[in-house]
């Protein structure tokens, strides 16, 4: 079978150099084609890092441009950070090339609606690589939902306590470059919370602070460190999220629904096992490990091969958007944000 030739654009610590790994291992008919970073030390780090775990030579780049023009790729990954996404995909889109962007999808809708057309108009594929959609337990929960056993969904909530983000990430603690840290992380719980409920949110009211001005290597931070979220849907269902970023190493999540019918929960305490909590007393425990599709980079590459739709929508990145941006306001303004505000 041939094989997709990608190329990915900023070869940092976290997604491109996945915590030590490199993001596409594991992934079948992939070719690493290239490289890019414009920090040259970390670009020789990557290659290193991923011409001993592939085995064969890759070209790199300190220029994303030269890289679409000379990689003789067929797609890229961005894992650049979040203020670059839309200029380095909507020129990958006009070098002919197929994109897997990470998430968020960008700061704002006007430039996530941009990267959008910019698919839509070279006829291309825009992947987004929102991570948790592939967990199978996610799917679960939402066909338990659509099975109607725990009623009509009034209330879903997350909790998260863990640590903050890594030092290699220089841009995240400035808000103007990563949108700040709701924006940054919690695109991925509304993105499962959509996927839930199946309604669109209207206002959002949050109360946040920061309570480190430094992040943990003396530098200067002006993002969020904790955070309460409250948000309505069209359908009467709320959503609420606790985020707090002041954990060392210990890292706690957990979801929870009520329905008119019974309850759903799951938390890391046991590996997120779903507990269902009827009504009526009765009680369930379901385990639904794994990834669909085989997760967000065999999918993007099997898209690009079978030419079919990737699980993540443009539509779906672009709606995990909304809550984060209107409580990134909301917390700022202190007061109730609508959606339709947003631009
Ligand atoms: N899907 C997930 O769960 C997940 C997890 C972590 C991070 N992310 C996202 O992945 C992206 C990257 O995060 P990271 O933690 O790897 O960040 P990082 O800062 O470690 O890596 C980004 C890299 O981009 C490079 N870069 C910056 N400007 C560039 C330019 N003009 N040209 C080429 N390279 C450039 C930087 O030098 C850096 O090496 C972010 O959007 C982040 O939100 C997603």
């Amino acid at each position: 079978m041939k094989k997709v030739k990608i190329g990915i654009v900023g070869a940092g610590g976290q997604r491109c150099c996945y915590h030590g790994g490199c993001i596409f291992a594991g992934t079948e008919n992939v070719e690493i084609g290239a490289l890019c970073d414009n920090k040259a030390e970390r670009l020789e780090h990557a290659r290193g890092m991923y011409e001993k775990k592939f085995g064969y030579k890759i070209n790199t780049y300190l220029d994303y441009n030269e890289m679409y023009r000379k990689g003789g790729l067929d797609a890229v990954y961005v894992s650049g950070p979040n203020y670059l996404h839309k200029a380095m995909t909507v020129s990958a889109f006009e070098a002919g090339l197929h994109v897997l962007c990470e998430k968020p999808m960008e700061l704002t809708l006007a430039n996530a609606d941009e990267m959008i057309n910019a698919a839509n108009k070279n006829k291309k594929i825009l992947g987004l690589a929102m991570q948790m959609h592939y967990r199978r337990r996610y799917h679960r929960i939402r066909e338990i939902i659509e099975s109607g056993i725990i009623g009509k969904i009034a209330q879903v909530w997350c909790y998260e306590y863990r640590g903050t983000f890594i030092e290699m990430k220089d841009w995240v603690w400035d808000s103007e470059k990563s949108g700040g840290a709701i924006h940054e992380k919690n695109c991925h719980h509304y993105d499962i919370m959509d996927m839930w409920i199946k309604s669109n949110p209207t206002t959002v009211y949050a109360s946040g602070n920061i309570m480190k001005h430094k992040n943990p290597y003396g530098q200067k931070s002006d993002i969020l460190d904790n955070a309460f979220i409250i948000n309505d849907y069209e359908n009467g269902t709320r959503g609420m999220i606790n985020i707090c970023f002041l954990a060392n190493k210990e890292h706690y999540r957990e979801f929870g629904i009520h329905g008119t019918e019974g309850k759903i929960f799951f938390s890391t305490v046991d590996d997120e096992k779903i507990h269902i909590a009827y009504n009526n007393g009765d009680k369930e425990i379901i385990e639904a490990p794994g990834d669909l599709r085989g997760g967000m980079c065999q999918d993007f590459v099997d898209c690009i091969i079978e030419g079919k739709e990737p699980l993540v929508s443009q539509k779906m990145g672009r709606k995990s958007l909304l809550v984060p941006m209107a409580a990134e306001i909301s917390i700022k303004e202190k007061r109730v944000v609508h959606v339709n505000e947003l631009k």
